[in-house]
């Protein structure tokens, strides 16, 4: 024997394996030829940019001042520091043009990248103001639709669906430890502009 042959283990996990790899392509063709025949986008698009001229300088000063080799907007850029699409709808422009001009005294945590030298941001607070100024009106910007992946709250009004989620995963010591963010009161209120309209 020249070791060539395989064991009756090792036939199975390939048998196994095979059966994987053979559902994952068909799951995906059949998924495109899905997709093909829509008339419309599978998933709606929860994301709007509408710049001002300001907002247009921002995104101009933002796209040359290195900022994607640390953050993802629009779809480009990196995930080494956090993704800024939506952040219109997570942060005010007071608190952005705070953060990018000092950013040790608003960020709610200590800061890793941004703040004084030795930092690798560092050079971000020692931008002109007025540039700083123009990024911040274009982050502000970003806005998504509340209840998308991107938005700091969920969707708005009840839903079973996370009722559920909540009620199989959540341990039972995080309703004393967290707040649920849908007894929020900023987001209680979205909930009722959406009724009300
Ligand atoms: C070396 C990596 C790096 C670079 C370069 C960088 N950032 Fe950041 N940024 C971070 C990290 C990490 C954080 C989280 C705060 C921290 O720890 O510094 C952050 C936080 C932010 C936040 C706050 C996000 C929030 O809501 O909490 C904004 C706004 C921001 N960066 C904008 C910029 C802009 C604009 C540029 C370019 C001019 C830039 N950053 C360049 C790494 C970077």
């Amino acid at each position: 024997m020249t070791g060539q042959t395989f064991k009756q283990g090792e036939k199975i996990l390939f048998i196994i394996f095979g059966i994987f790899m053979a559902c994952a392509v068909v799951g995906y063709i059949l998924l495109e030829i899905y997709r093909h025949q829509l008339d419309r986008p599978m998933f709606k698009n929860r994301v709007n940019y509408v710049f001002s001229e300001e907002g247009k300088r921002g995104y101009e000063l933002y796209s040359h001042s290195r900022c994607n080799s640390c953050h993802r907007v629009l779809g480009n850029g990196t995930n080494n520091g956090n993704d800024l699409d939506g952040i219109g709808s997570k942060r005010s422009l007071e608190w952005l043009v705070n953060f990018l001009n000092e950013p040790e005294k608003t960020y709610p945590r200590r800061t890793f990248d941004h703040g004084a030298l030795p930092k690798e941001a560092y050079y971000v607070e020692q931008m002109p103001k007025s540039d700083l100024h123009a990024i911040a009106v274009f982050l502000s910007e970003l806005k998504v639709e509340q209840g998308s992946s991107m938005s700091p709250l969920p969707p708005r009004g009840r839903s079973e669906f996370i009722d559920n989620m909540v009620g199989t995963w959540a341990p039972k010591d995080w309703k004393d430890k967290y707040q649920d963010v849908r007894q929020t009161e900023k987001y209680l209120k979205s909930s009722e502009e959406k009724t009300a309209k």
